[in-house]
């Protein structure tokens, strides 16, 4: 249902690589990888199918990818060799890997090239862990984290988001494989060997998906089904992957949840789940994010096991990607909020229908203060451009630096407004409908979607809804800096949730550092919220600066410590520390096993202002445990080089 005959506008180029993507596309690409579990690395090669798109004097003359510590043994073009340069590495972009065409190429032609390559121990997208790293602790394990701009540290690719592509794979390897495609042999129903013998994982995505949603994840992995292609009527069938130790919790903590997620979000977009499997793989506790949309299989942190189901809008929200980012693509990073804008929105729409709208008033009360933080610390360090919606990167800059909630709280703050200002849902959902029908299968810009939204209105609402879009402080939501939005937005959020939270922390705040007041509380005062209930609390205890003394009351009677939920651990450290260093070294115990950087970096971060030996102490000791990009970060965080 992908139409092609929508047309884009003139899209500014990504600036994050050094690809000629704009002369020449990968239509198709084939990796044909082996896994070498003693030397940690992946290699083998990879087949391009290309296709010249661009008019250029005289013809194409020679391809550009993407690599980054990579070791390029051989490539051909149409089966011969081929002369190939690399050029000196750009830290963080990388090399160019030029490679030189036997003749030139006319627009419509189309070509293959293969590149005989592996990777090196500087690669910035796998994690690799020991045995002794891995809760089965017999067998090794490895997994990818490759948005926004490690791809190219695993493929030599055309890694920007603006070229997608099929994919194929066939892997080799002693243990079990997965990738974000669909499996075709062993066949779904064999049993994955780990006895040593190594296995060819044949795996195939047939919907186009650009560099950064190719992953692998290989270990002791196994696999329980929730729901099946046909049940319900979907067209997809569901389940949860993890190390043989975690996956009846991992199943536990979904199975309510995920294929409701699934048919209310095909509801809501008005588009079916393209993919065919939804499956969850739980990952070991290095994995630096929340959730990653990885197609067909979402990556997720193992924090998400809270025992309760009170962190599934995790996987809500990588579910929501499906539509927004994986089907509809940013063109570049600068336009990531069309990804991580639209996902959010749905995912809180997706809260409101299958639980409330006070649910969904709740997820946007949290966001904002998440929001909040990021745009005052942008403030602080003087990066004002990353306040921005769509942002004016520098030649060079690292997509990961300039992460925030910006793109994912002013970017769903942003379509609340314009739901509240066309009319409410009614009126709005149909045009997120047209939206996706419009775009699916497409990488656009900001242009592209403010072209269609008016022109979506004009058609479905006439010189009044026009009048309203005129309305809109456009430069002001999509270009503005600063800290606040352009519009008050909590006016509009459902507080009824949150008003409980907000009593207890005015009577903790009203109790100071006085014994008698702080004896009245119980564990009763919070026996009847959830978890984003008691985030909401802490947060607004954060800002009344409480008492040492109230702290360790705080931690002996609501035990958020004890409790093995990282979001409330989270926000009581950080509430901890800020009072002083009594925590500090549970603290510093606490991040060890949070490799999660939502948890882990800004606790180092809270650490260090207090305890700054014992940070860098407890960061140096356990660098090796950290995924790459999240070490880097941190090392950065702190200040400290490795
Ligand atoms: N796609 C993101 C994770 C990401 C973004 C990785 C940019 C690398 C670069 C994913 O969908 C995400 O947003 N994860 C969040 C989940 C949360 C917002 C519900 C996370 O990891 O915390
Ligand atoms: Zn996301």
């Amino acid at each position: 249902m992908t139409s092609p005959s929508t047309v884009l506008l003139p899209h500014t180029p990504d600036h994050a690589t050094y690809s000629n993507y704009v002369s020449v596309e990968t239509t198709h690409l084939h990796l044909d990888w082996t896994i070498n579990w003693e030397k940690q690395l992946v290699g083998g090669s990879v087949k391009h199918e290309m296709k010249v798109v661009g008019e250029e004097e005289g013809g194409l003359k020679e391809v550009v990818l993407d690599t980054r510590d990579l070791e390029v043994k051989r490539v051909e073009v149409d089966g011969k060799d081929a002369k190939f340069t690399i050029s000196a590495a750009h830290e963080t972009l990388g090399s160019a890997l030029h490679i030189a065409l036997p003749t030139s190429y006319a627009k419509g032609n189309t070509f293959e090239v293969l590149i005989n390559y592996s990777t090196t121990a500087d690669c910035s997208a796998l994690g690799w862990l020991e045995a002794s790293q891995t809760k089965g602790g017999l067998h090794p394990y490895l997994y990818s984290q490759s948005q926004a701009i490690h791809a190219r540290s695993l493929i030599p690719s055309q890694d920007t988001p603006s070229i997608k592509s099929t994919y194929s794979a066939s892997v080799h390897s002693t243990l079990p494989v997965l990738l974000s495609a669909i499996r075709i042999s062993p066949s779904i129903s064999a049993p994955l060997e780990t006895g040593g013998k190594t296995v060819e994982y044949k795996y195939e995505q047939k919907v186009k998906v650009p560099s950064y949603l190719i992953a692998i994840a290989a270990g002791n992995l196994v696999y329980k089904e929730i729901s099946k292609q046909g049940e319900n009527g979907a067209s997809w069938r569901t389940g949860v992957w993890s190390e043989p130790e975690q996956i009846e919790a991992s199943y536990w903590e979904f199975k309510e949840d995920q294929a409701k997620f699934v048919a209310a979000a095909e509801k809501l977009t008005g588009r079916s789940y393209d993919w065919g499997v939804y499956d969850v793989l739980v990952l070991p506790p290095a994995f630096p994010y929340g959730g990653m949309e990885n197609t067909c299989l979402t990556f997720a942190t193992p924090t998400l096991l809270a025992g309760d189901r009170s962190l599934v809008d995790v996987v809500g929200h990588e579910i929501s990607h499906s539509w927004f980012g994986n089907l509809i693509g940013c063109s570049s990073w600068a336009h990531f909020w069309l990804n991580e804008g639209f996902t959010t929105y749905l995912e809180r729409l997706l809260m409101q229908a299958l639980h409330s709208p006070a649910e969904r008033g709740l997820s946007y009360i949290i966001g904002a203060k998440a929001l909040s933080d990021s745009l005052e610390g942008f403030e602080k360090k003087g990066n004002k451009r990353f306040q921005r919606l769509v942002i004016p990167y520098h030649e060079g800059e690292d997509p990961d630096d300039a992460f925030s909630t910006v793109p994912y709280d002013k970017g769903s703050n942003f379509l609340l407004h314009l739901e509240i200002t066309m009319g409410g849902l009614d009126v709005f959902l149909p045009y997120v409908q047209s939206y996706v029908k419009t775009f699916a299968g497409l990488s656009i810009s900001t242009d592209d979607w403010k072209a269609h939204l008016y022109a979506y209105f004009t058609k479905n609402g006439g010189p009044e809804a026009v009048k309203k879009l005129d309305g809109v402080q456009w430069d002001a939501w999509l270009n503005g800096e600063g800290t606040k939005l352009p519009v008050d937005m909590s006016q509009f959020y459902d507080a009824s949730l949150a008003d409980a939270a907000y009593d207890l922390a005015a009577r903790w705040a009203a109790a100071g550092s006085d014994e008698k007041k702080l004896a009245a509380f119980s564990k009763e005062d919070i026996a009847s919220f959830g978890t984003s209930q008691k985030v909401v609390f802490l947060e607004k205890l954060e800002t009344s600066s409480i008492s040492p003394l109230a702290v360790a009351k705080l931690d002996e009677i609501y035990s958020f410590t004890q409790a093995g939920n990282a979001e409330t651990a989270l926000r009581f450290y950080e509430i901890a520390l800020a009072s002083g260093d009594a925590y500090a070294q549970q603290a510093a115990v606490w991040v060890q096993d949070k490799g999660r950087m939502k948890f882990c970096r800004p606790i180092f971060v809270a650490i260090n202002k207090v305890a700054p030996e014992l940070a860098k102490s407890t960061f140096k000791e356990h660098a090796g445990f950290y995924h790459p990009i999240a070490r880097r970060m941190i090392a950065k965080d702190l200040g400290v080089k490795l």
